[in-house]
């Protein structure tokens, strides 16, 4: 028996990364999952690998939100769990912030949950059996981060939001909780830490960097029953470098 059995699970940004791993385990644990992206041809090859479904979707469209939303409930008369995973990372001190990246990352990363928790709610209250809404915020998102004046300012906004939602969704059987990670090997940060992975590795109190699994199994216990009384928490998992 799975822990997501009979569940349905939709994952934004789950072509490559973490939200492809959470999409394979919680498939493996019996969900069926949804997938969205705006990498097509990756989303399609990690859908068709899991035996989910993938859907072109930018979590900066409103429409599009409601389209996913409403196909997703309309297919499979649930939605039990939402993973705002989507994001975008750009490096850039406060006094070299381009207006434009700063718009963008508010865009995808702050907006782009706040569209998302508000129409998967709807569909989980529609659909009356509870549920809950896993947002990946970061260590940026609990403390300040030297060269990410953007990206830090919206992983806090991801952190408050989440805490806000928590205390009004909770009487609707709806958790909310975020997931704070620290340096996690992905597509994002390949570029930010070539050459010098050893180096952050050994700086670690566990001695290596994340990989997209480890945000997979803490997803996986907040999607399911293990974490019922768990709500509007801030989860980190970074190798305990913060805190
Ligand atoms: N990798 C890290 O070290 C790290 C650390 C802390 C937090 N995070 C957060 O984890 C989440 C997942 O990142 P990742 O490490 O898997 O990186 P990734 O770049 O591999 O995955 C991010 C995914 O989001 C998708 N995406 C980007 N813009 C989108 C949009 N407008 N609409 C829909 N999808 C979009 C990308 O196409 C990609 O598939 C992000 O929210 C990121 O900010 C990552």
């Amino acid at each position: 028996m799975g822990e997501l059995d009979g569940r349905v699970a939709l994952i934004t940004g789950a072509a490559r990364g973490q939200g492809a791993a959470e999409a394979r385990l919680f498939a493996a644990e019996g969900a069926t999952v949804v997938l969205g992206d705006v990498l097509d041809a990756e989303g399609e090859a990690t859908a068709a690998e899991v035996g989910g479904e993938y859907h072109h979707h930018d979590v900066r469209d409103e429409a599009a939100w409601d389209a996913l939303v409403s196909g997703t409930l309309a297919r499979h008369r649930r939605l039990d769990v939402l993973v705002n995973n989507a994001g975008i990372f750009q490096g850039a001190q406060l006094l070299k912030t381009p207006t434009e990246l700063w718009d963008r990352m508010i865009a995808i990363n702050q907006t782009g949950v706040f569209f998302g928790m508000r129409r998967g709610a709807e569909a989980m209250i529609e659909a009356g059996h509870g549920g809950s809404i896993i947002n990946v915020s970061s260590v940026a998102g609990l403390e300040g981060i030297f060269g990410a004046t953007a990206y830090g300012a919206t992983k806090w906004a991801v952190t408050g939001m989440t805490k806000t939602a928590a205390k009004e969704l909770g009487r609707h059987g709806i958790r909310v909780n975020s997931i704070h990670p620290g340096v996690i090997v992905t597509d994002m940060v390949t570029e930010a830490i070539a050459g010098a992975e050893e180096k952050m590795a050994a700086r670690q109190p566990i001695r290596r960097l994340g990989e997209p699994e480890d945000i997979a199994q803490m997803a996986l216990f907040l999607a399911g029953d293990r974490s019922s009384y768990c709500s509007g928490q801030a989860f980190t998992v970074d190798g305990g470098i913060h805190g």
